[in-house]
């Protein structure tokens, strides 16, 4: 392989083009599970995996593999092999969270959805993890190699209206931050 063209040493875009603040996304999004059925232009999509493969992850090995879908058949098929998540048929596009290499990929393959998701929502685009799905079927209706690991099939699009406005329910702040010691409320 010539030098410079290690797959780490891909051509890079910008990070730092994201219209929406860092916070305000975070605080903003939430599940989305219903899609207007427009496409997403393929600038946002490229945005979208460039987010995730800027992840952080374990002595940087970088295990992720993203699976873009955008084909309705296969999109209808992983659906109907979702029990918590059928609505990924109706989704314009899903990426499979595939995990290549490592014993325990958890840790950076959350890692990597949330860069892909909150790149997304930063563009107004909606998604929602995965986490029920028949996975020896969805691996080979997408070709996943045996020993790679299946963790989450993301759907994208852009919301409908009543999901864009649907509000965030999360635990009070004195429930879950401690000052000093467990169990004394940060207030
Ligand atoms: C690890 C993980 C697994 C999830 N699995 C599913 C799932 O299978 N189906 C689903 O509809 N949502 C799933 N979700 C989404 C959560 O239900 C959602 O993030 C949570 O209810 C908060 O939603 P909100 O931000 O709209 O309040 C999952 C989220 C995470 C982080």
């Amino acid at each position: 392989m010539p030098v410079g063209s290690s797959p780490n040493r891909a051509k890079q875009t910008s990070c730092n083009t994201l219209p929406m603040d860092v916070f305000e996304c975070i605080c903003t999004r939430p599940a989305i599970r219903s899609f207007r059925p427009d496409p997403l232009p393929a600038e946002v999509v490229n945005k979208i995996l460039e987010a995730g493969r800027q992840a952080h992850s374990q002595r940087n090995r970088q295990p992720w593999r993203f699976i873009v879908i955008q084909d309705r058949d296969t999109l209808k098929q992983i659906g109907a092999l979702a029990p918590t998540g059928p609505y990924i048929a109706d989704a314009p596009l899903a990426i499979a969270l595939v995990m290549e290499g490592v014993k325990n990929p958890q840790l950076d393959a959350a890692r990597a959805a949330e860069c892909l998701m909150l790149a997304a929502w930063g563009e107004g685009v909606g998604s929602c993890w995965v986490g029920g799905l028949d996975r020896p079927q969805v691996k080979a209706l997408l070709g996943i190699p045996e020993a790679a690991e299946l963790i989450t099939v993301i759907p994208f699009g852009y919301p409908t209206a009543a999901e864009a406005s649907k509000k965030k329910v999360r635990k009070r702040r004195t429930h879950i931050a401690f000052r000093e010691r467990y169990g004394e409320p940060y207030r």
